[in-house]
């Protein structure tokens, strides 16, 4: 029996409470016959390690993760206690380090769960957010820090081998679904970055003809997401802009809380991580009541990645079975706690 080795990283707030309701899930899956198992080793990174160590994680924590089969992390930051670019540079940093290039974070619409707009039509969109580069690379600096002249310089930077991947990445995906590709861009202001994912679409296009290619500003893209979002297949965008955009997706869809997301390293030289959109959310954390769908179903986005398609359709099944039948967490309308949600999800397990 094949067991993989699953590095988890619970983090802050809410991660801790949606690691524990995805591990319990994909403990029964894989114990329900699956054909293999899962052997995780839990870090303490973040808040906690900081409060011990004086830093958020150890400095050699990717050769640590680099061993493992994948990475699955809850949601790390706590601002009250310390700044947001302390807490989250662990996360960037394997995305960089571990050429995680391929942000994967499907939104949609579930049967039983209402969501904030008018139109009903289902909506199921992907956004893939370019990983690796663009405006989250560390490049910039601060002048005459705190005095009325200080200048803060900091510059995306967009490769042509880096944005070409990830076009042909989201050209590829859009043929496993309605073949409909939407890049977005703010090429009419930004015309040196923005221009170049312009120029190499138009150059990679015709390899991709069964593909219909669309493309918008982000300033457009806000607003169509909300007046049509059901019209969306697959949306691509740099690493900022797909940021953005999973967040809305995950609005109009119902919940942040609902959002799955995959950091892919398609080449699979590295492991990939796994994580849900959202954040630690300090405004519900230790409370007990965080949805944990979009965790369950990044659960299940990481089986399919280990080759556990099967196990991962049964997951998502579950999670479909269980919101359908009106099982929900207050964020989308009901009153289950996280505990509660995760054991009906598990009782929708069909056999
Ligand atoms: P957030 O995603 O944590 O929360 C936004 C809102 O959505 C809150 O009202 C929260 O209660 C709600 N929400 C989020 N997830 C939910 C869930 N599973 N169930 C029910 N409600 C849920 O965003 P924020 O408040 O802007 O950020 C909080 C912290 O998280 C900050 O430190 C931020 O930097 C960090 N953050 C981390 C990640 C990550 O780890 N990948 C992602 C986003 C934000
Ligand atoms: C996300 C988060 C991160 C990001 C933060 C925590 C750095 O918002 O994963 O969506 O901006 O990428
Ligand atoms: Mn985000």
């Amino acid at each position: 029996m094949k067991t993989y080795r699953i590095a988890l990283y619970p983090g802050d707030g809410i991660g801790t409470e949606v690691v524990s309701a995805t591990t319990a899930v994909l403990d029964t899956v894989a114990s329900q016959g699956g054909g293999f198992s899962l052997a995780y080793e839990s870090f303490d990174w973040g808040m906690t390690h900081y409060e011990a160590h004086g830093r958020v994680a150890p400095d050699d924590f990717l050769a640590t993760l680099r061993r493992f089969d994948a990475i699955f992390l809850g949601a790390v930051g706590w601002p009250a206690r310390l700044p947001d670019h302390v807490t989250l540079a662990p996360l960037i940093r394997m995305r960089q380090a571990f050429d995680l290039y391929a942000c994967v974070r499907p939104a949609r619409t579930f049967p039983g769960v209402a969501g904030p707009l008018r139109r009903t039509e289902p909506i199921d969109v992907v956004v893939v957010r370019e990983n690796s580069e663009g405006e989250y690379v560390d490049n910039g600096g601060v002048v005459a820090m705190g005095s009325p002249q200080e200048v803060a310089v900091q510059t995306a930077i967009h490769t042509r081998r880096g944005v070409e991947r990830i076009l042909r990445f989201s050209f590829d995906l859009a043929r496993t679904r309605r073949r409909k590709l939407t890049m977005i861009t703010k090429s009419n202001a930004q015309r040196y970055a923005y221009v170049l994912w312009d120029r190499v679409l138009q150059e990679i296009a015709p390899d991709y003809v069964d593909v219909e290619t669309d493309k918008l500003h982000i300033d457009a893209a806000t607003l169509e997401l909300v007046r049509r979002p059901h019209t969306f297949d697959v949306i691509v965008g740099s690493n900022l802009f797909g940021d953005i955009l999973s967040d809305l997706t995950g609005g109009v869809t119902g919940s942040l809380g609902l959002n799955p997301s995959a950091n892919l390293n398609p080449e699979r030289t590295f492991p990939s991580l796994f994580e849900p959109v959202h954040g630690s959310a300090p405004d519900i954390a230790g409370k007990g009541i965080a949805n944990p769908t979009g965790a369950l179903l990044s659960g299940a986005m990481m089986l399919e990645w280990l080759g556990q398609t099967t196990s991962a359709a049964r997951m998502r099944q579950a999670v479909e079975r269980a919101l359908a039948a009106g099982h929900a967490t207050p964020d989308i309308g009901g009153a289950l706690t996280t505990t509660q949600f995760t054991d009906a999800v598990v009782a929708n397990l069909v056999p």
